[in-house]
C-alpha cells in the first residue's frame, strides 16, 4: 500500500503521530507499531478518524486498554486511542443509581470512584485491567459477577451512518465473556459510554472460593461492606494474577469450556477431581485453568512466552516474547488439553 494522504499536517483528530510503538498500549508489552495512531476524545473526532482511514483505503483499529489483544505484528493501519473521559450520576432514585462513564475511562479507577461516591455493586470486579468501553465486549466478570448484572445500557456509534445508538442490556445480547459487540457488532459499531445500574438494595456477593477465603483470612467484620469486598478481591487478584506493568500478559487466555451434561459425566468418570460449575441451563462449565495446570504448563515456557506460575490460564511475556511465540504456546497447551480432556479450548483474547 502506498503511503497514504493522512499525514501529520492534516490529521483528523488534534494528536497524530505515524509509526507509532504501541508496547505501553497493549498489556502484553509486544513491541510493536502502528502505521499511524491518533487519540479521539470525542464521538466526532472518532468518526472522521475512522473515516478518514476508510477513504484512504485503511484499517483502523480502536484500542482500549490493549488488554484484550494479541498483536503478531505491526499494524498497517491507524489506531484510534481512545480517549474520551468522563462519569457521573445520570440518575438516583429510591431503587438505585444511574452512572454512566465514557468509554475511555480506566475500568478500575471507575470501579473505585463508585465506591468512594458511596455507590456499591462493582466491588467484585476491581482491578481488571482495560476501559470501560472495552467492559461489554467480552462482558468482563470476576468473583462471581459479570458486567452483564450491572449494565443499564451501551452508547455506540454506528460507523456507517455517523449515528449514536443506545443499547439496552436486552440487546447487548450478553453472555459468558461474550456479546453482540464481539460479534455481529464487530467492526460496525464502536462503544462511546456505558450506563450502569447500581441497585440500592445492595448485598455482598461473596460466595466465590478465594473471595470468601480471603474474606475469612481478613476476619472481616460482618456484615460484609462493599469496601471490604473490594479490597479482598484486589488480594486475591495480586496474589494470583500477574500486573501487565510488571509481567505482560492479558487475562485469562482461555474461556472456560462450556460443555453438556452427558459428556461431562463421562469426562469426570474419567478425571473425578476435575473442577466444574453446574449451569443454570444444566450445562457444566470446566475450570480450563486446572486442566491446563493438569496437563503440567504451569510455570513452563517457550522462548519469552510463558504460562504463569500461580494461574495456569494466563499466559506470560516474560520479556522478548512476540505475539507468535505465545500463540504458539496456546497452540501446544489447547493441543494437550484436548489429548487429555476432549475438550476444545477457546481463546479470549482478539488476534491482530
Ligand atoms: N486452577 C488450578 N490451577 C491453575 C488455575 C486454576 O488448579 O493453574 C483451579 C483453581 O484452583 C480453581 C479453578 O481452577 O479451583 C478456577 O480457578 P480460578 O478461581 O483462579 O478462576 P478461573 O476460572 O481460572 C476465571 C476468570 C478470571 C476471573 C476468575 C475469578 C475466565 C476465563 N477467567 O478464572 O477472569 O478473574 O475466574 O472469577 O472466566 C479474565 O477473564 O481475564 C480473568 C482473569
Amino acid at each position: 500500500m502506498s503511503v497514504p494522504e493522512i499525514s501529520a499536517a492534516s490529521p483528523s483528530a488534534p494528536w497524530f503521530a505515524a509509526g507509532y510503538a504501541l508496547r505501553a498500549h497493549n498489556t502484553f508489552g509486544f513491541d510493536v507499531r502502528a502505521r499511524f495512531a491518533c487519540r479521539v476524545a470525542t464521538e466526532a473526532e472518532l468518526l472522521a478518524a475512522v473515516r478518514d482511514a476508510r477513504a484512504q483505503g485503511m484499517a483502523a483499529l480502536v484500542l482500549g486498554g490493549g488488554s484484550n489483544v494479541v498483536f503478531t505484528r505491526d499494524f498497517n493501519g491507524l489506531v484510534l486511542l481512545m480517549s474520551l473521559a468522563g462519569k457521573r450520576v445520570v440518575r438516583e432514585d429510591g431503587e438505585a443509581w444511574h452512572v454512566e462513564a465514557a468509554a475511555g475511562e480506566n475500568w478500575h479507577d471507575f470501579v473505585a470512584w463508585t465506591l468512594e461516591a458511596g455507590m456499591p455493586g462493582l466491588e467484585n470486579l476491581a482491578l481488571i485491567p482495560g476501559t470501560v468501553g472495552a467492559a461489554p465486549i467480552q462482558n468482563i466478570g470476576a468473583y462471581g459477577l459479570e458486567m452483564a448484572e450491572r449494565c443499564a445500557s451501551v452508547r455506540a456509534i454506528e460507523l456507517a451512518t455517523g449515528e449514536a445508538v443506545e443499547f439496552d442490556a436486552a440487546a447487548c445480547r450478553f453472555g459468558y465473556r461474550d456479546s453482540f459487540f464481539k460479534r455481529e457488532g464487530r467492526d460496525r459499531f464502536v462503544i462511546t459510554s456505558v450506563t450502569f445500574r447500581l441497585p440500592k438494595a445492595w448485598q455482598p456477593n461473596a460466595n466465590y472460593a478465594d473471595l470468601a477465603r480471603e474474606l475469612a483470612r481478613r476476619a472481616t467484620q460482618t456484615p460484609v461492606d462493599a469496601r471490604a469486598v473490594f479490597d479482598a478481591v484486589v488480594a486475591v487478584r495480586r496474589a494470583k494474577l500477574p500486573d501487565p506493568l510488571e509481567l505482560g500478559n492479558a487475562g485469562s487466555f482461555f474461556k472456560n469450556p462450556v460443555i453438556d451434561a452427558a459428556p461431562f459425566e463421562a469426562l469426570r468418570a474419567r478425571e473425578p477431581e476435575i473442577v466444574s460449575y453446574a449451569q443454570a441451563d444444566g450445562r457444566v462449565k470446566l475450570a480450563a485453568g486446572w486442566m491446563i495446570d493438569r496437563c503440567g504448563w504451569k510455570g513452563r515456557a517457550l522462548r519469552g512466552a510463558a504460562v504463569h506460575e500461580r494461574q495456569a490460564l494466563v499466559l506470560v511475556n516474560r520479556g522478548g516474547a512476540t505475539g507468535a511465540d505465545i500463540l504458539e504456546l496456546a497452540q501446544a497447551i489447547r493441543g494437550d488439553v484436548l489429548a487429555r480432556f476432549g475438550v476444545e479450548l477457546e481463546q479470549e483474547p482478539v488476534c491482530l
